[in-house]
């Protein structure tokens, strides 16, 4: 959509990398950028954007149907993010919304939380550093505080995309990890490079030593892991979750964890978010839980926000979003 890029208001949810604020500036875009240390309520981000034509949201943003059917003159969503199930796509594509997004530009970040999570629940980091704070290091104990190593174990990933990819390489290179894959599409690069062999779910569950998941959150992946699936895993095995905490059931994590049917978990994503400071999963021994900050490194949230940026630029100046999630709304 060819547009006077001076006509277009653009309303930042949240406080963003600056890169991609003065990129829009730089173009004549009118930017406000919401100031408070908080996030906009649903009827916040509702008022603020029916003053504005377009919006660059991050994936807390509730995009959902009231959000939309409030807000159908939005002449674009940009998200600053690659997951983007917090946006009623098919409502926005009826619309004739553009919805661009950020794929590719948090594959190291991410995936280096979700190699640090597997070491970290394997060697128990977090429980150990809590241990020395309440004065629990007294002297060596032998068969005390034991882990595993990953030598030539075997990984599962669970949605094999960009980040999987980038969790693989990390695995083989440092490991040696036998790599078997859960996907809807077979991965030829990974077959290639890593030997990796895709499986069916039961057989991810029964033969992987690390499960880590990266697949992204539908209808189809809501709480796949749940108690029966923690049932079919090893007892020694570990669950990684750094893509969405919906793909668990956080009860079933709990439980499954208590009573030994898995032998640890590292979760940089949690169901719901925020965890409450007295969730159980914070006390336990093999556990590491961070607070979904996998995209967290100065490199990748400032190519989030460029991506952000250069898509809303890209769509009024050339009518193309390089990165878009519902292409078809563009030849309408
Ligand atoms: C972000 C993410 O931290 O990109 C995603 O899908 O989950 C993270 O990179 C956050 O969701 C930003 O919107």
């Amino acid at each position: 959509m060819k547009r006077d890029l001076n006509e277009i208001k653009v309303l930042v949810t949240r406080n963003i990398p600056v890169l991609g604020v003065e990129m829009l500036r730089n173009e004549r875009l009118s930017v406000t950028a919401w100031p408070h240390e908080r996030p906009m309520t649903d009827q916040e981000l509702i008022t603020e954007s029916k003053k504005h034509n377009v919006i660059l949201c991050v994936s807390a943003d509730n995009i959902g149907t009231d959000f939309l059917n409030a807000c159908p003159h939005l002449e674009m969503i940009s998200q600053f993010a690659v997951g983007y199930d917090n946006i009623d796509v098919p409502l926005a594509t009826k619309l004739g919304i553009p919805i661009g997004y950020a794929p590719g530009a948090m594959n190291e970040a991410t995936a280096d939380i979700a190699f640090g999570l597997m070491i970290a629940v394997a060697r128990k980091f977090f429980y150990m550093h809590k241990g020395i704070l309440k004065g629990e290091w007294t002297y060596f104990k032998p068969n005390a505080n034991l882990g595993f190593e990953l030598n030539n174990k075997t990984l599962g990933i669970f949605g094999l995309g960009r980040i999987g990819l980038a969790m693989v390489r990390r695995c083989k290179g440092a490991y040696n990890m036998n790599i078997i894959y859960c996907n809807r599409e077979s991965n030829s690069e990974a077959e290639k490079l890593y030997s990796a062999k895709q499986v069916s779910f039961d057989e991810l569950l029964t033969q992987s030593d690390v499960i880590s998941v990266h697949s992204v959150m539908s209808k189809e992946t809501k709480e796949v892991f749940n108690k029966d699936a923690f049932t079919k895993m090893k007892r020694t095995s570990i669950f990684i979750n750094t893509a969405r905490g919906g793909i668990h059931n956080e009860q079933d994590l709990i439980d499954a964890l208590k009573k030994g049917t898995i032998w640890g978990a590292g979760l940089d994503v949690t169901n719901p978010e925020p965890m409450k400071p007295d969730n159980l999963l914070l006390e336990m021994e093999n556990v590491c839980i961070r607070p979904h900050i996998g995209s967290a490194t100065v490199e990748a949230r400032n190519e989030m926000s460029r991506m952000a940026a250069e898509n809303i630029i890209s769509y009024f100046k050339n009518n193309s979003v390089p990165n878009i999630v519902n292409p078809e709304v563009l030849n309408k």
